[in-house]
């Protein structure tokens, strides 16, 4: 069983990706937070994410948003320039800004738009193209509009997350609706949504037999060492894992203090580290890291670990 680690903007930048990929290890694939085509071009920082150079030791698949097939050129030829053969099509984001231009989970009610794109993506047969999608936007049952068109797409395989675009990411996943995914879409499918720990892995892998593989985000921002502890088939000792997320956090530290010179800055960044941490440190620890305002108090907080 494969395991991917979902893009999520702001958190698994390159620099993020990289130490991850270091330390921890288990991961098959990375994704690129999505890239977009925005005020006549692509930002900097989204393809400075993306090159080559800074993704070195890892298998990165850069994700794109967009809402029709003008967009989708101008990003995959940006994006083969830098000589990459593989592109993901984000159609699960769920931010009103994105989903308003049909972009994301905003494409899912577009049936011809979704055509179009996947039509598109034949014209580039040396391009190995996945996509990551939702239910729907509004309603769990849009994705059966296009199950037919996925089926004869050319995608390698299918992202699928069993929310709809407006609950963002509240409530629970729709199991029963995966399974109706699962059983109608004959392409290699991973699921994605809410995955946190090794017996979740297992079940699903058990219940899915046919599953591509298993794509996590939140879970593994909370517990990086959790993709290499389901290769591995057994947990690691908390004194092993908390050693190993400790060199990331030097790394992460020295690479957050060489770019940012302001505290405030230093602080924005490296909280975001420990962010989705809550569950797997002591509370009052991760509180007070949460909480430091300035340096001296971070690093008074950190020593507490
Ligand atoms: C802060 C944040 C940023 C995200 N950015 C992206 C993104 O750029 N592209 C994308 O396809 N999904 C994005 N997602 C969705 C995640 O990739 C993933 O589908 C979602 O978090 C559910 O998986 P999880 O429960 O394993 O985290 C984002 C989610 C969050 C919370």
């Amino acid at each position: 069983m494969e395991i991917h680690f979902a893009p999520l903007q702001g958190y698994t930048d390159f620099e993020y990706r990289r130490i991850h990929a270091r330390h921890c290890g288990g991961v098959q694939t990375y994704y690129s937070p999505f890239i977009r085509w925005e005020k006549g071009g692509i930002r900097e920082k989204d393809i400075r994410d993306i090159l080559p150079e800074n993704n070195e030791g890892l298998h990165l698949v850069p994700q794109i948003i967009c809402a029709d097939t003008d967009e989708f050129n101008r990003l995959a030829d940006a994006i083969q320039e830098l000589g990459y053969g593989e592109m993901d099509l984000n159609m699960g984001c769920p931010a009103p800004m994105q989903t308003k231009l049909m972009r994301g989970s905003g494409i899912l009610p577009h049936p011809t738009r979704v055509s179009a794109l996947l039509k598109e993506m034949e014209r580039r047969p040396e391009v190995r193209f996945s996509a990551k999608m939702r239910l729907g936007l509004e309603e769990k049952e849009e994705w059966r509009e296009l199950s037919d068109m996925l089926n004869s797409s050319c995608l390698k395989h299918l992202t699928v997350h069993p929310r709809i675009g407006k609950q963002m990411y509240k409530g629970e996943v729709d199991m029963d609706a995966f399974k109706e995914v699962y059983s109608s879409i004959h392409i290699p499918i991973i699921y994605n949504g809410d995955v946190t720990s090794m017996e979740q892995v297992s079940s699903l892998s058990e219940r899915y037999p046919g599953l591509h593989g298993i794509m996590m985000g939140r879970g593994l921002l909370a517990r990086p060492t959790m993709a290499k502890e389901c290769l591995m088939g057994k947990e690691m000792p908390h004194e092993e894992r908390m050693s190993i997320l400790m060199q990331m956090h030097e790394d992460m530290l020295g690479y957050c203090t060489r770019k940012y010179k302001v505290d405030s800055q230093i602080l924005l960044h490296i909280h975001a580290f420990w962010e989705y941490q809550e569950s797997q440190l002591e509370r009052k620890t991760w509180k007070k890291i949460m909480k430091a305002g300035n340096m001296k108090n971070y690093l008074e907080a950190i020593r507490k670990l």
